[in-house]
């Protein structure tokens, strides 16, 4: 049996965010499966949120920790929290300028602090997992000597329009959004995107100075100095964008990594927030019937949208499961719903804070999903062969959206103009759900899964590449 002196020792810290904790959970699962010894660390918030609404929280235990089961069957997973520098009573949601001032500028003096401590105490650890979002990992991995492994959790074309984002300043297409229409086509690997498609953080609107700060100044820079990136996309969905990307440094797309983990963690709580049980309500309705609304963690709507949304959902007389988080409207309002909707939905529309939405889109009465297009949701509606109706808000979710309906076309634009009108909502959702286009939807989200799934195989890409990236890391450790 291999000694525990020769496993590879590895930190992870994820962003301490919803939409980056769950990859980080499977990633480090997936690690240890594989023979690695692994440190996770939460900040004390996130700790406190997990086993908070966590079903396998069990309040007797002193030494609470996400990873107790898994351990039982035999992965060596540690775990660890650090404070993020402010208290578990802070809002971080409704705060968020202040919060990501912290988290570049205080949380790294923290993480460097409990670094000291392990690292010293644990001479084997070799190597440090970080979330590509912090600025601080080539500064951390080079004062305690560790591989500097970055890992991006969204799609490679996003993470190569941030990479190129000198550039986009070239080329003037740089904040630019509304004065300039023409496709950019000089990215390495990138076909040509259209500005408006762009990430929100390399387009003026809607972007604050603090979030510009961190993507653009310090996170680009500092993941061009990681000995590797390991990113949650699929290589036969982007494969010209990971070619490129490979070309400029060790680049390895491993998604989605869920999948690759083949659920066996169901064990492990990942949810920030207690879930509600939708299996009765979903059990009634025909098969394919419900759509599935949710804006994932974070992003915010309006008055107005959660309004246009309300009256879209009723006029379209679908059944539907709306993830109405309390702070969706960016402050929490008890009086979120439009003057009579809850009495005029009945039975028809589930409405939830908080779902398993893993769950629920893999039940077969769900047949679409109205999604922020966040990228984890955007993979699990892919995993599950539930088509989408995308309504981005911010980051991200703009350019996912672009891959989702204009290339690989498994997904509509809820609305081709904002603001968006309620009739034009209640049209898109009825196309989604029952119109022509539907079956077009369906069988092109067949054949992406049908990659995906591949991907994943024991001889799929992102088998392969999960394999050479741990071959190539254990050469740099050993
Ligand atoms: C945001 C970004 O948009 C995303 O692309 C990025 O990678 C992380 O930050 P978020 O708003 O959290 O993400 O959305 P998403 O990436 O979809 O992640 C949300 C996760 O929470 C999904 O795994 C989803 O299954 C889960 N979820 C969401 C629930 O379990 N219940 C819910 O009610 C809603």
């Amino acid at each position: 049996m291999e000694d525990n002196q020769d496993k590879p020792h590895a930190i992870m810290v994820p962003c301490p965010f919803q939409g980056h904790i769950i990859p980080f959970i499977h990633l480090a699962i997936k690690l240890a499966s594989k023979g690695y010894i692994i440190t996770f660390i939460n900040t004390e918030k996130i700790h406190h949120q997990i086993t908070k609404s966590s079903p396998y929280h069990d309040p007797k235990t002193t030494q609470d920790d996400i990873f107790t089961e898994a351990r039982k069957s035999g992965l060596e997973i540690h775990y660890a929290t650090i404070s993020d520098g402010f208290p578990l009573g802070f809002d971080r949601s409704l705060n968020d300028d202040q919060f990501l001032h912290g988290l570049a500028h205080v949380f790294s003096a923290h993480v460097d602090d409990l670094f000291g401590k392990i690292v010293n105490k644990d001479s084997r650890i070799s190597c440090l997992i970080a979330d590509t979002f912090f600025g601080w990992p080539s500064m951390i991995a080079k004062k305690y000597n560790l591989v500097n492994v970055s890992f991006w959790t969204q799609p490679a074309l996003v993470f190569t329009l941030y990479y190129h984002m000198d550039l986009l300043k070239i080329n003037g297409h740089y904040d630019c959004h509304d004065n300039r229409e023409d496709a950019i086509d000089y990215i390495p690997g990138v076909e040509g995107i259209e500005p408006k498609d762009l990430p929100s953080y390399l387009q003026a609107p809607n972007t604050t100075t603090i979030e510009r700060r961190i993507v653009h100044k310090s996170v680009f820079e500092d993941v061009k100095k990681a000995d590797f990136v390991i990113c949650n996309a699929v290589e036969e969905l982007e494969p010209k964008t990971i070619s490129a990307l490979q070309e400029k440094q060790p680049f390895y797309p491993i998604g989605p990594i869920f999948a690759l983990n083949g659920f066996t963690m169901n064990t492990v709580a990942t949810s920030l927030w207690s879930e509600s049980d939708c299996t009765d309500w979903l059990q009634a309705k025909p098969h394919g019937s419900v759509l599935y609304v949710s804006f994932g963690s974070l992003a915010c709507c309006s008055r107005e949208e959660v309004a246009e949304i309300a009256h879209g959902l009723l006029l379209s007389e679908v059944s539907f499961i709306w993830v109405l988080r309390p702070d969706i409207m960016g402050s929490y309002d008890n009086d979120i719903f439009p003057v009579g909707f809850k009495d005029e939905i009945k039975d028809r529309g589930l409405v939830v804070p908080w779902s398993c939405q893993i769950s629920v889109i893999s039940h077969p009465t769900v047949g679409g999903f109205l999604t922020h297009c966040g990228w984890n949701s955007v993979l699990e509606s892919i995993w599950f062969n539930v088509p989408m109706l995308c309504y981005p808000v911010f980051t991200d979710q703009i350019t996912n959206r672009k891959l989702v309906v204009d290339d690989w076309k498994i997904g509509l634009n809820l609305c081709d103009r904002k603001p968006i009108r309620r009739d034009e909502i209640a049209e898109k959702i009825n196309r989604l759900m029952s119109g022509k286009s539907t079956n077009d939807l369906r069988k092109n989200m067949e054949q992406i899964k049908e990659k995906v799934e591949h991907a994943i195989s024991s001889v799929g890409s992102s088998e392969k590449n999960f394999n050479q990236f741990i071959g190539d890391l254990k050469v740099r450790i050993f």
